[in-house]
């Protein structure tokens, strides 16, 4: 599934017209799947429809329209000089013997629900004057809101805070960009042709559909050097084992994300954690012989992290490179010495190394990840909310994973998790794709169960349930 930008929706939208495709059956079908999720989320409750006078205020007509006919109480709130499909849907409503009332009369009661088709893809700027008014008068209704394609407002500021949002036809940036604006998420088909959707050139959302072939087999005759071993690197001996517990819960993401062996490289005097690991306690940044197929460096290294991540290199092995290892020196080592790696840094770490604040890349991650990618010429795991995976000219966007992610050590989780797969034989780009979901995927199913107060480690044990249900 691709990610679309406003002007690609649009555009898809203009071809479809230009094949003979009748716009006003994309309406139909918008309003009419909108309906539906309506009806599903809040059944017969009285609809106050909030419509603009663009296509997407159309869309909303003709959801009244649907909602009339199924017996919903509806009263709706349209502003003036519709044109073209959307005045044949006001007509269209009209002709049912309901009356439109103006936007600016707007106004609505206890019990109530909001449905706002004020603006979607069409918005060029802020909103200003009446709609901003609007905008911040809904966001403080209490009510629940359904938005329209798109909560009226995204990009910019302010924007409706909706309840659930139904994407019509595709995801657009703004609904990963700004998830939380969206509430629950929909995606409905709206009838245009195929084709259109398969557009190469824009990011993947990673799917469960693209992600399950990827998922490595374990075939019958299966042992465990041949399922793929890990080596994980990580830990420093600075004043005490401040991080000792980052690398092993890199190895207990690395054993759950199913590797065979993990063999774990740590400072001496590092609690003998998880057993099953074998243990290689080191005096300082050293690469101990094992026998493995990728590496995960760098978690809880501290000032050991670089050097270890350059004494990792003589392995010539794929390999995840987290946190303290994600260094300048070491990106140009593995660049001239075409060892592919996997990056994982947060907006802090790869501010640092493309040179900008953290806030200046969370802004754009897609366009971070890409330049980061490009820069090292390395796969390029972007951590955040949402999480993109880039690679060469490739970006996926992460859709699974959630807030109560946001705690110590799942990052140390992933990188072994990463690690595991690229084990396993997946190329770096797969491997980082389908580690990502997976780990989102495992804190998806924990937050429903547990809320937030998740532990990493809980992560890692979450994580052969997710395989599991990515399988089913
Ligand atoms: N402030 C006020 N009005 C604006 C602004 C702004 N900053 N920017 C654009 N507009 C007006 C335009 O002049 C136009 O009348 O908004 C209207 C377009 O808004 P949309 O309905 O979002 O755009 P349109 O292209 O008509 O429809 C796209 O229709 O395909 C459906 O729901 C789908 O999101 C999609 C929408």
């Amino acid at each position: 599934m691709r990610l679309f930008t406003p002007e690609a929706m649009r555009e898809a939208d203009r071809k479809a017209a230009e094949m003979g495709y009748p716009s006003l059956l994309l309406m139909e079908w918008a309003g009419m799947k909108a309906a539906r999720v309506y009806r599903e989320l809040f059944g017969h409750r009285p609809a106050v429809v909030l419509a603009g006078k663009g296509n997407n205020g159309g869309d909303g007509l003709v959801l009244a329209r649907h909602l009339l006919l199924e017996g919903v109480a509806v009263r709706v709130y349209a502003a003036e000089g519709q044109e073209g499909d959307a005045l044949l849907a006001r007509g269209a409503l009209e002709a049912h013997g309901l009356d439109l009332r103006p936007l600016e009369e707007a106004a609505w009661g206890p019990g109530e629900v909001l449905v706002d088709a004020l603006f979607g893809t069409g918005l060029r700027g802020p909103l200003e004057g009446l709609y901003a008014g609007l905008v911040d008068r809904v966001n403080a209704s209490g009510l629940p809101v359904l938005s329209l394609d798109l909560p009226s407002g995204l990009p910019f500021s302010p924007h409706v805070r909706a309840t659930a949002t139904v994407a019509f036809a595709a995801l657009k940036t703004p609904h990963l960009l700004v998830r939380e604006a969206c509430g629950r998420l929909f995606l409905a088909e709206i009838g245009l042709p195929r084709h259109l959707l398969e557009r190469e050139d824009l990011p993947e959302v990673a799917t469960p559909e693209a992600l399950l072939p990827l998922l490595p087999r374990r075939p019958l005759t299966a042992h465990k050097g041949s399922v793929g071993r890990v080596g994980v690197l990580g830990g420093f001996r600075g004043e005490g084992l401040r991080y000792a517990g980052a690398p092993v819960l890199a190895a207990l993401g690395a054993y759950r994300m199913g590797a065979g062996l993990v063999h774990l490289a740590v400072p001496e005097g590092t609690p003998l954690e998880p057993l099953e690991a074998v243990f290689h306690p080191v005096p300082g940044p050293t690469l101990p012989a094992m026998r493995v197929e990728a590496l995960a460096v760098g978690m809880g290294g501290g000032p050991w992290g670089r050097e270890w991540a350059l004494k990792a290199l003589e392995a010539q092995l794929p390999t995840v490179l987290d946190a303290d290892a994600l260094h300048p020196e070491v990106l140009e080592a593995y660049r001239r010495a075409g060892v592919r790696a996997v990056l994982t840094p947060h907006a802090g770490e790869a501010g640092r190394l493309l040179g900008k604040s953290p806030e200046e890349i969370a802004q754009d991650p897609l366009a971070s990840a890409r330049a980061l990618a490009e820069a090292t010429g390395q796969a390029v795991v972007l951590k955040g909310n949402p999480t993109v995976v880039a690679e060469g000219g490739r970006l996926s966007v992460n859709p699974t994973g959630n807030p109560a992610l946001a705690t110590g050590g799942t990052g140390d989780v992933l990188a072994g998790a990463i690690a595991a797969l690229l084990a396993a034989g997946l190329a770096p780009f797969e491997a980082a794709r389908l580690g990502v979901y997976l780990h989102g995927l495992a804190g998806d199913l924990l937050a429903e169960e547990k809320g937030v107060g998740l532990l990493a480690r809980e992560v890692a044990e979450a994580l052969p349930r997710a395989r599991e249900a990515l399988a089913r």
